[in-house]
């Protein structure tokens, strides 16, 4: 009898719920969330993009490398954020990596919280001018079986050259290394 009623009680509860939820946040529960006005200073980001890049350091060959990320809107001040890459002549999946670029509402203060499938976590903080995002690691996290060198920063500049060309260069530094360049790579947009 009781299995009965909660099991009732969850599913009544659970469509109030989903009403309220799509009410909320827009007309059609379907719908994406509307865009969270914080989010007003970074939107030029949004969309997939795909790009060619080269990749450098001291410590290894120069090579060339394909990429495509996606920046989303949940409603809420933060843009979700993918990234794949895969190698330029074989098409081998290399770097992936996931995480949240926030915005401290009312400010051009940004947080970028990324996971990467090395093994590596990172908070990148900054901010944003007008088309350029700078962001520096205050945190990077690494798992305990992960390859040598160890990571210690990692500096990442978005710019956007025009409405559909982005560029980000990155650097970083390490226990072996000082902090210099390790990517460069000019996207043009695919779809919004
Ligand atoms: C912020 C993101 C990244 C970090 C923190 C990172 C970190 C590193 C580190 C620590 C190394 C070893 C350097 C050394 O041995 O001195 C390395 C090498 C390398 N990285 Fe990245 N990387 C990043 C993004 C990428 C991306 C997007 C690609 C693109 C495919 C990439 C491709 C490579 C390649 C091909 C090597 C050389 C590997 C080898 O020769 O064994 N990395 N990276």
């Amino acid at each position: 009898m009781f299995m009965l009623f909660s099991a009732a009680c969850f599913r009544s509860s659970g469509v109030r719920l989903l009403r309220a939820y799509g009410n909320a946040m827009t007309s059609d529960i379907s719908d994406k969330p509307a865009l969270h006005e914080a989010v007003g200073k970074i939107s030029w980001l949004l969309g997939k993009w795909k790009g060619e890049g080269c990749g450098v350091y001291p410590t290894i060959s120069p090579f060339m490398y394909g990429e495509e990320i996606v920046f989303n809107h949940v409603g809420q001040p933060m843009l979700s954020y993918n990234s794949r890459t895969w190698h330029a002549e074989n098409g081998k999946p290399m770097h992936h990596e996931t995480g949240w670029l926030r915005i401290k509402p009312g400010t051009s203060t940004l947080a970028f919280i990324i996971a990467q499938n090395t093994g590596v976590t990172e908070i990148e903080e900054g901010e944003v001018e007008g088309h350029k995002i700078r962001l520096l690691s205050h945190t990077v996290g690494r798992m305990s079986f992960g390859a040598e060198p160890k990571v210690l920063k990692i500096e990442r500049i978005y710019t956007l050259k025009d409405a559909n060309t982005l560029e980000l260069e990155c650097f970083m530094e390490t226990t072996n290394t000082e902090h210099q360049k390790h990517l460069h790579i000019t996207y043009e947009k695919v779809s919004e």
